[in-house]
């Protein structure tokens, strides 16, 4: 029994707990100019090695999407996003909600590429149609792939060649960041996209995200976009308290190579015994093609995870997803159960 549902279904990592309750009787100002999402700001702008961005913490993902892609867009102006892009599948409409129509584009597993982007922009001519203005892609993606530094710089050229604006989904950054097959830093990526978020709810932190803004341009008057949407928390320490502990060191980054070091070990056996796969995944999220009886099987044994898509009659693929709180016990016992059943 045990879940491998999600990344977010664990509590705090008790770094961050004990942060909370050290600092629980300190008073504070509101609304993030508090001390500790000063601290937070400072830390993420050092490991970017940048000091000219601005970092903006907001409580989630969808709230981070929507205040970002709408205050960055004018009224006429769409947003490319890959058909698998959270923004598209997974946010209830939000970010069509803000007025901005959202282009969808097929893209490779989970991907976007230079030639997504510019059939996107050609089959937009004029002004009866809306106008591609900013690329949202995530990373990891929601297929559990990353983008090379080659890609991204590829991507990154192609929207400032055509004037579009690049936003990077980082819910998932942790996990793309310490991937085997990862060649980017913090810092190539604030180079090479307009802004992004490094995201803490599913990294070790009860709740946040980091959003940093590294064009000049889109900087001003953003908190006044975040409070609009309500997303300005009066005890802005609660976000400020978690990031300043997930940076001041590297518990960020131990947290997520955990999570790829559980999900690489059940890829792992799942490859050893022939299962097939979406593809081979090098983050947290693996989506292994299981017959239905196993499913029904592991199902029956109590182990909880999100089943995606019927692929034909016997075969339906499932998601399993690992945190930074996966124990190593249990995913032994879960290869183990894999073993009897494939
Ligand atoms: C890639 C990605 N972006 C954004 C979100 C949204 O986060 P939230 O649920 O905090 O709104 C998620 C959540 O699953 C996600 O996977």
């Amino acid at each position: 029994m045990y879940s491998f549902r999600n990344d977010y279904s664990e509590g705090a990592h008790p770094q961050i707990l004990r942060a909370l309750i050290e600092t629980n009787l300190e008073q504070t100002v509101g609304y993030g100019e508090d001390r500790f999402c000063q601290e937070a700001a400072e830390l993420i702008k050092r490991k970017i090695s940048r000091g000219d961005v601005d970092v903006h913490l907001i409580p989630g993902g969808t709230q981070t999407n929507l205040i970002a892609i709408s205050a960055f867009l004018r009224p006429h102006e769409a947003v490319i996003a890959p058909l698998t892009g959270h923004i598209e599948v997974h946010e209830t409409g939000a970010i069509e909600a803000t007025g901005h129509k959202i282009i969808s584009m097929s893209g490779r597993e989970g991907k976007l590429y230079p030639s997504d982007v510019r059939q996107a922009v050609e089959a937009h001519t004029d002004e009866h149609m809306v106008k591609p203005r900013l690329v949202y892609i995530s990373n990891a993606t929601e297929v559990g792939s990353i983008y090379t530094k080659d890609e991204l710089k590829a991507l990154s050229e192609t929207c400032r060649a055509l004037g579009l604006l690049l936003f990077m989904d980082g819910a998932r950054l942790g996990s793309a960041l310490t991937s085997d097959k990862n060649d980017l830093t913090l810092g190539d990526i604030a180079s090479l996209v307009d802004a992004f978020y490094i995201g803490g709810t599913k990294n070790g932190a009860l709740i946040g995200e980091a959003l940093v803004i590294c064009t000049e341009s889109l900087k001003a008057d953003f908190r006044f976009h975040i409070k609009q949407k309500g997303a300005l928390l009066a005890k802005g320490r609660l976000l400020g308290i978690q990031f300043t502990e997930l940076f001041r060191g590297n518990l960020f980054f131990e947290l997520a190579r955990h999570a790829n070091a559980m999900a690489t070990k059940i890829q792992g056996a799942l490859i050893a015994l022939g299962c097939p796969l979406l593809l081979h995944s090098p983050s947290n999220q693996i989506f292994p093609i299981l017959p239905n009886q196993v499913i029904a099987e592991l199902v029956a044994k109590e182990y909880s995870f999100e089943v995606q898509k019927r692929m034909d009659d016997d075969h339906t693929m499932i998601r399993l997803v690992t945190s930074w709180a996966t124990r190593e016990d249990a995913v032994d016992e879960f290869i183990a159960d894999l073993k009897k059943l494939l």
